[in-house]
């Protein structure tokens, strides 16, 4: 598999060409950003931790029906995915109060919500990501009704599996982020990467209220020890993963 073009460099992650016009490459960086890039580092190693992270957790879900644009993982801190079209809408779950529900609506941190909340976020960084009303998704016109309705129920079930999933690795599943793309036949798949930077973790052997983030919030809010908590992610993810292989044989 090689490299052709650099199509895109995101904060996360850069894009590239391949020889194959259906197949794209991802190249998952060290690099840290927050608050729209207001903040910006480095986590050492976490492009290959969330790779590694993100690339189990699609094969995973792809097995229970998910389409995902997951391919393979050719290098540590590479994978690569079916070409979509990125919807501009930044799916967020969340199962417990944190970050901006509570910012915005004065809901305790950690408050289990009654239902799964689905949010919906304009992909662009100039206005900030704003939040949305499904009336101004319509409005803006960048999905359409039906996209809108698959992709909640996607995003629904995507919780349900990643809920039980994070459960069996003893860590709660606050909140997550999916980006969804059309492939050439217009199909959704879930797509971007499902990682402990667009996630929020907490390790349920922990019950300090800092000690138990195991995401990234440890960057944003300075708590340190963000490689570690990251590794322990992957390690406890893998070691499922690897269960599960064994369980189907794969
Ligand atoms: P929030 O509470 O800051 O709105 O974040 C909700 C979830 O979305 C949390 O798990 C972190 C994730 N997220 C991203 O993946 N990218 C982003 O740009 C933001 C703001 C949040
Ligand atoms: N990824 C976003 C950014 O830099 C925000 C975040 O994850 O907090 O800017």
């Amino acid at each position: 598999m090689t490299q052709k073009k650099k199509l895109y460099e995101g904060k996360a992650k850069i894009l590239y060409s391949t020889e194959e016009p259906e197949v794209l490459l991802t190249y998952y960086k060290d690099d840290a950003t927050a608050f729209n890039a207001q903040k910006r580092g480095q986590i050492e190693g976490k492009g290959e931790v969330n790779c590694a992270i993100a690339a189990a957790l699609f094969e995973w879900l792809e097995s229970l029906g998910i389409p995902t644009h997951y391919i393979d993982r050719p290098a540590a801190n590479q994978m690569r995915v079916k070409a979509v079209k990125i919807l501009p809408v930044e799916v967020v779950v969340r199962n417990r109060a944190a970050g901006s529900l509570c910012r915005q609506t004065g809901l305790p941190e950690g408050k289990v919500l009654p239902f799964p909340l689905v949010e919906y976020y304009l992909k662009n960084d100039e206005l900030g990501d704003p939040l949305l009303t499904g009336d101004r998704l319509m409005l803006l016109d960048i999905i359409t009704q039906e996209q809108l309705t698959q992709i909640k129920e996607m995003a629904l079930k995507i919780n349900e599996h990643l809920q039980d999933f994070f459960n069996r690795c003893e860590i709660t599943l606050v909140d997550f982020k999916l980006e969804f793309g059309l492939d050439a036949q217009n199909q959704i798949l879930l797509a971007d990467e499902i990682s402990p930077d667009t996630c929020r973790l907490w390790d349920r052997r922990e019950t300090d209220p800092q000690a138990r983030v195991m995401d990234k919030d440890r960057f944003r809010k300075d708590l340190g020890q963000v490689e570690s908590a990251y590794q322990q992610v992957q390690q406890r993810v893998l070691a499922q993963i690897e269960q599960w292989r064994q369980s189907v044989n794969k």
